[in-house]
């Protein structure tokens, strides 16, 4: 065992007894396929602000921050608030409620481009409606997505996702098209076959944006092409929704999608997402009082949950608050701070790497120099698979959790506005440490 693997054994230890109970009960002992972890994963109990803590009384600074839901942090004084009261007025009424037109408003206020909207639970289900919609509304039936773009977990956004395809159809992945990232190329393909309904894409490039996409060049030259295919063009601002921007990327980058998709950020913490877009595409899903149009052609979505009430209260409660400005630019600010001192730490330590990012989403790509300008990565994507070999990854992950920090995946975070200044420079300390650590072990 190494020794970073023997600390983290010992700062770990109750984690080890919860995850050997965890291995009876669950497929794999992880509920999430990304909670995976080697040699097992830690095991948080609760978490405010900016921290988590867990089953060994280690206090974690947390860049997952609910796997990007959680912008203004763990428990933020107002959500939880608003979350406490809808608990005990009732958390599913059975019925049309007031919450969800008020929910409904707060989100278009901030994405016009949803004339129209429908919640859902979760955003593999809002991209399995906004590809199903694409299809009902053009009466083709093919999907173009990016290669590695992560969409969930559906059949159709699956193939060359970062996941496995079993249990897959075959007829179903006839039906997906995975395009390289290139204008040309999607110029091509939707030139070449006229069964294609949807395009869509993971707003600020795969995985969160590990594989950054050459914007706003690129979002807008899909804009273009699927309007001239008579293509449903569909943004993913799952990750991107709210973050980019209060207005998420398509404010950033000023650019009209048919749909979009949102989750995470827009449920303020609680399960929930949504889809929304252009009135014609989405009143599909509308009954007209015409038998044939309501029982056999219209677009249906049922949904236990949708627009449930306490998910609801929490969303408006998020959204207000994403409204005033405040929250992004005080999370922006964290986030740029953090990429300034990763990569003083790269220099002073002299390996070769850089942090890059927009907004509040910082990447690190280790063992390669890059000469881009830290906001954009331009990085190729074959460079970018060679700087997060598993080795590496697993490695960073396990030497920062040993110093106190969670990242996401092992090579980003997620910054939130409840990141402060004192919080932002103990990390870049932990990284610091880290990166000795892996060149101890001989990783780096
Ligand atoms: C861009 C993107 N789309 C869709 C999803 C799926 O959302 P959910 O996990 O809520 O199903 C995710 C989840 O991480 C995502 O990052
Ligand atoms: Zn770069």
């Amino acid at each position: 065992m190494t020794t970073l693997e023997q600390r983290y054994h010992e700062k770990f230890s109750n984690s080890k007894d919860w995850f050997d109970r965890g291995k009876t009960l669950f497929a794999g002992g992880i509920t999430h396929q990304t909670r995976f972890m080697s040699p097992f994963p830690p095991y948080f109990q609760r978490a405010k602000g900016a921290f988590k803590y867990d089953v060994d009384g280690n206090e974690i600074i947390d860049y997952v921050m609910g796997n990007g839901s959680l912008l203004m942090g763990h428990s933020p004084a107002e959500v939880t608030a608003a979350v406490n009261a809808q608990s005990s007025e009732g958390t599913h009424l059975g019925g049309a409620t007031t919450h969800e037109i008020r929910y409904a408003e707060a989100v278009k206020r901030l994405m016009p481009s949803m004339e129209r909207i429908r919640f859902t639970s979760s955003g593999t289900e809002s991209t399995y409606l906004a590809i199903r919609l694409a299809r009902a509304f053009t009466g083709k039936n093919k999907v173009v997505k990016f290669h590695e773009h992560f969409h969930g977990w559906h059949d159709y956004v699956t193939p060359e996702s970062g996941q496995s395809l079993g249990g897959i159809p075959k007829e179903i992945l006839g039906t997906v098209i995975v395009a390289p990232v290139d204008s040309a190329s999607v110029d091509k393909i939707l030139s070449e076959d006229d069964d294609i309904a949807a395009v869509i894409v993971e707003s600020n490039g795969a995985h969160y944006g590990t594989f950054p996409l050459e914007n706003p060049t690129f979002l807008e030259n899909l804009r273009t092409m699927t309007a001239k295919h008579n293509v449903v063009f569909i943004m993913d601002e799952v990750i991107t929704g709210f973050r980019l921007s209060a207005g998420g990327a398509q404010e950033r980058w000023n650019l009209e999608p048919d749909l979009t998709t949102v989750a995470k950020i827009v449920a303020g913490g609680q399960p929930g997402a949504a889809v929304g877009g252009r009135a014609e595409i989405m009143e599909l899903m509308a009954f007209r009082g015409d038998n044939n149009w309501d029982t056999s052609e219209r677009v249906p979505q049922g949904g236990t949950y949708n627009a449930a009430p306490v998910s609801a209260a929490a969303g408006i409660a998020t959204l207000e608050a994403i409204a005033t400005g405040k929250i992004n630019e005080r999370a922006d600010a964290m986030a740029d701070r953090l990429k300034d001192g990763l990569n003083d730490s790269f220099m002073r330590n002299e390996i070769m790497g850089h942090a890059h990012g927009i907004s509040s989403i910082i990447h690190i790509n280790i063992g390669l120099s890059c000469n881009c300008d830290q906001t954009l990565c331009t990085m190729p994507y074959e460079d970018i698979y060679r700087t997060m070999t598993p080795d590496k990854i697993t490695g960073m992950r396990r030497a920062m959790l040993v110093n106190g920090v969670d990242m996401m995946g092992g090579r980003a975070f997620l910054v939130s506005s409840a990141h402060n200044e004192e919080i932002i420079d103990r990390t870049v300390a932990a990284f610091e440490e880290s990166l000795n650590n892996l060149r101890d072990e001989g990783i780096l």
